[in-house]
């Protein structure tokens, strides 16, 4: 028997590194999972249904409310219920970093709206069934850069920050209805093929084995396992809370 047996899991972002990761843990342990992203949703769901497990693509643009809208519709319509929302749409690994004044506003405008606002937007289309249901899991996904920072970075960071304090607003106001609101820091996990990784800790140092207490290459698996936790009846009495899965980076 499945840890999440009967239940119903959206990720957004799910055709990306933490989501997949996150989407299959999940499945793995009994979830019917919505695997929701705004590309490549189709075959990124089908990788995990040809493991035998539920996986069920949906395309979503989380900038765009009705989208997230229909999104939920189409979930509480097939499912009956929405148990889990794993957030990781974001925009992360497609950035160059950059110097504070030669970052448009238009760039900070993009990242807010898909890193913060796109979560919200989910958090809000969801929050009424998970309330009326009296049960409900979401989790979000912050930063380790939100606490440690990093030249270059600073809308990135800046919107990580939000997702932590979003989360602890949104504990507070959904605890009442026993939905529980928590987060989770990743340290810098990439994937472990196609990247030329000297190059990558050139731009990003963090990236580095050396730059974290556990000196081995992050797995998403090792996040994705932490958002399992949160997702599961042994987190019942946690909320508004952030977990570093980051190798004790945030140490050094
Ligand atoms: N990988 C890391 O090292 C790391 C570290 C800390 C935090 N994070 C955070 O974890 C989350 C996931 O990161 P990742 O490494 O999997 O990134 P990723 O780039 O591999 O995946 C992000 C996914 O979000 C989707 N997406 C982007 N904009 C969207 C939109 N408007 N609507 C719907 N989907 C959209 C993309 O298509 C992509 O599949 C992000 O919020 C990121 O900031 C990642």
């Amino acid at each position: 028997m499945g840890t999440f047996d009967g239940q119903c899991a959206i990720v957004t972002g799910a055709s990306g590194l933490l989501g997949f990761a996150a989407a299959r843990r999940l499945a793995e342990a009994g979830a019917r999972v919505v695997m929701a992203d705004c590309h490549a949703t189709a075959e990124t769901a089908a990788k995990i249904a040809d493991l035998g497990l539920e996986a069920f693509p949906h395309v979503v643009d989380v900038i765009d409310e009705r989208s997230i809208a229909l999104l939920v519709e189409a979930v509480v319509d097939r499912f009956g219920r929405i148990d889990i929302l794993v957030n990781c749409a974001g925009i992360a690994n497609t950035l160059v970093p950059a110097p504070f004044e030669a970052i448009p506003p238009e760039q900070w405008h993009r990242l807010y709206d898909v890193n913060v606002v796109g979560m919200i937007r989910a958090c809000a289309a969801v929050s009424c069934h998970m309330r009326k249901a009296r049960s409900g899991r979401i989790i979000n996904l912050a930063s380790g850069l939100a606490y440690k920072a990093s030249v270059g970075l600073i809308h990135y960071i800046a919107t990580k920050g939000a997702v932590i304090s979003v989360t602890r607003a949104l504990a507070s106001e959904f605890a009442p209805d026993n939905v529980l609101v928590n987060a989770v820091s990743p340290g810098f996990t990439s994937p472990d093929n196609a990247i030329n990784f000297d190059e990558l800790v050139e731009r990003f140092p963090a990236a580095s084995p050396a730059n974290r207490l556990i000196k081995r290459h992050a797995e998403p698996a090792d996040v994705a396992n932490v958002i399992a936790f949160l997702a599961s009846a042994d987190a019942g009495f946690m909320t508004g809370q952030v977990i570093a899965a980051d190798g004790g980076s945030v140490f050094i």
